[in-house]
């Protein structure tokens, strides 16, 4: 029996900069993993079978969770006849902007990696992961890194100190995929996400601040007035900055406080509005 964490992602700028023969996107995005995490538990079984289980009443268990299609992929393609039964202790809000089925997808690649004894290269990963989803590739790195292409593209950077993340999850379910049905780039507003990252190569945390955006934070917001609110709501207690991940609901903010993330969380946890659940979180390391 193996353990293997599946960290949750934030985007800390994201632009879409194309639209692809593929029907896909190409985005510019700067990606890092925080310090909230599913933890997965892998057996081997016996039988020839794929188990998947989870208490969360929104993760389905069968061929439509990702560690299932992971697991049935690399079975396939590296002719494991073992069955496996996995177990997802679910930390991570589901359907949020956060990547947690994605990055549950990519702790599934490294863990039968390992179990198995398979040895793939960083690059064999990738691919698997890139079957599964756009964010699965940088899941499976999982650190600081500008992240171009659909999601494949990985080059590292420094990761950032002292970065206290209160991240805010309203209590809607934003599908990635109709977020992106109403893209239309040469409409957007386009941050610069080349300043944010030549901050975080200086280690310049003011500067990456001052450059962060989402270019798709104005068409969730418009499909979902309640998220435009609740990101007001935040910018009022005037955090370093407050920013969508992903193609949202979830909102972060950010700062090197520790003690204001606290007092930001107890002022965000007065229902006012959208439902909520609010989170005090570190950047990974
Ligand atoms: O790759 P994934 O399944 O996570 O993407 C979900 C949906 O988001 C895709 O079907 C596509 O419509 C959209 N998408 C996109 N360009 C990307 C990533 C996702 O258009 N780079």
């Amino acid at each position: 029996m193996i353990k293997e964490p599946a960290y949750a992602k934030i985007n800390l700028s994201l632009d879409v900069v194309g639209k692809r023969e593929d029907g896909y996107h190409d985005l510019e995005m700067i990606m890092a993993s925080i310090d909230l995490y599913d933890d997965l538990t892998f057996q081997i079984i016996p039988e020839n079978r794929i188990r998947v289980t989870c208490e969360h009443p929104q993760v389905p268990t069968d061929e439509r969770n990702l560690v299932y299609q992971a697991i049935r992929l690399m079975k396939d393609r590296y002719h494991i006849r073992e069955g496996l039964a996995v177990h997802i202790d679910k930390r991570i809000p589901v359907t949020a902007g956060l990547a947690g089925g994605s990055s549950d997808a990519a702790a599934t690649i490294r863990a039968i990696n390992r179990l198995f004894d398979l040895n793939l290269t960083f690059e064999e990963m990738l691919d698997i992961g890139l079957y599964l989803g756009s964010d699965v590739p940088y899941c499976i790195y999982g650190r600081m890194a500008y992240v171009t292409g659909r999601g494949e593209n990985i080059e590292p950077l420094p990761s950032l100190e002292n970065v206290w993340v209160v991240v805010i999850h309203p209590d809607i379910a934003v599908s990635t995929k109709e977020i992106f049905s109403h893209v239309k780039v040469d409409q957007l507003a386009h941050p610069s996400v080349q300043q944010v990252k030549a901050a975080i190569l200086k280690g310049n945390y003011s500067e990456m601040v001052r450059h962060m955006g989402n270019a798709l934070e104005t068409i969730t917001f418009n499909l979902y007035p309640e998220v435009r609110q609740l990101k007001d709501e935040v910018a009022s207690y005037q955090p370093d900055a407050v920013l969508m991940s992903g193609s949202g609901p979830t909102l972060f903010a950010l700062t090197q406080d520790p003690t204001f993330a606290e007092q930001l969380k107890e002022k965000l946890d007065i229902p006012n509005g959208v439902k909520r659940t609010v989170f005090v979180v570190k950047l990974k390391r």
